[in-house]
């Protein structure tokens, strides 16, 4: 269990996160510690043949912070959901290893990033992907719909986190696979609160 946040601290971690991902958007580059775009991918290790099926630009626009598809692949045919897609490429990955008949949704809560996806799936000519603005705390999809549910870099970011795993393992199949790429604090956590949640989404 989390500790409960309050509604003033949760609207200024949500505004926060708007302003950060509102930049993103744009080039993720020089914004994060780690590498992002193709060096990022390459780093992560993803496989080499999903990196060369992306255009240049749809690479150049990868933020995550790990490799989600190293606890295993997408099976041809299965439906994947992907929890805070951003820029919408482990969304691209997760359809391409799908097929065309399976199926890839990528969700995200910043409507900035959401275009970002939605035109980098416009350089591609898959045709079994959606994306749609939802947050991860309440996901728009009936119970056991998913038969992979991923997601990188995301979950750090939601207040509720209890609320986020609950709803990841409602839409999942029995059975179904969780696949999370993320980032937890190890050591003290900072005693200021104010800056705490004024630096969440850095
Ligand atoms: C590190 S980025 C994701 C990178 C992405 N997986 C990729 O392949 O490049 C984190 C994303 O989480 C989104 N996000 C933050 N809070 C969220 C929430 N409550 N629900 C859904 N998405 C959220 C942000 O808008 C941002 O796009």
């Amino acid at each position: 269990m989390q500790p409960r946040i309050s509604r003033k601290d949760r609207d200024r971690i949500l505004a926060g996160i708007h302003k950060k991902y509102r930049k993103v958007a744009d080039s993720p580059e020089g914004l994060f510690k780690f590498p992002t775009g193709k060096a990022g991918l390459k780093g992560l290790g993803y496989a080499p043949e999903l990196i060369r099926a992306l255009p240049e630009k749809v690479a150049a626009s990868y933020c995550g912070v790990g490799n989600p598809f190293s606890i295993g692949a997408i099976h041809k045919d299965e439906s994947v959901l992907d929890i805070g897609c951003g820029a919408g490429v482990d969304t691209i990955f997760a359809g391409l290893m799908a097929g065309p008949a399976g199926k890839a949704v990528g969700i995200d809560l910043t409507a900035e990033m959401l275009r970002r996806a939605e035109a980098n799936l416009a350089l591609t000519d898959l045709k079994n992907i959606t994306f749609k603005r939802a947050s991860g705390e309440k996901l728009p999809f009936e119970d056991s719909r998913f038969d992979v549910v991923i997601s990188n870099g995301a979950i750090n970011l939601i207040p509720d986190k209890d609320a986020a795993v609950k709803e990841a393992m409602r839409v999942l199949k029995p059975n179904g696979r969780l696949m999370i790429a993320d980032q937890i604090l190890k050591g003290g956590i900072n005693p200021d609160k104010r800056e705490r949640i004024d630096k969440w989404a850095r």
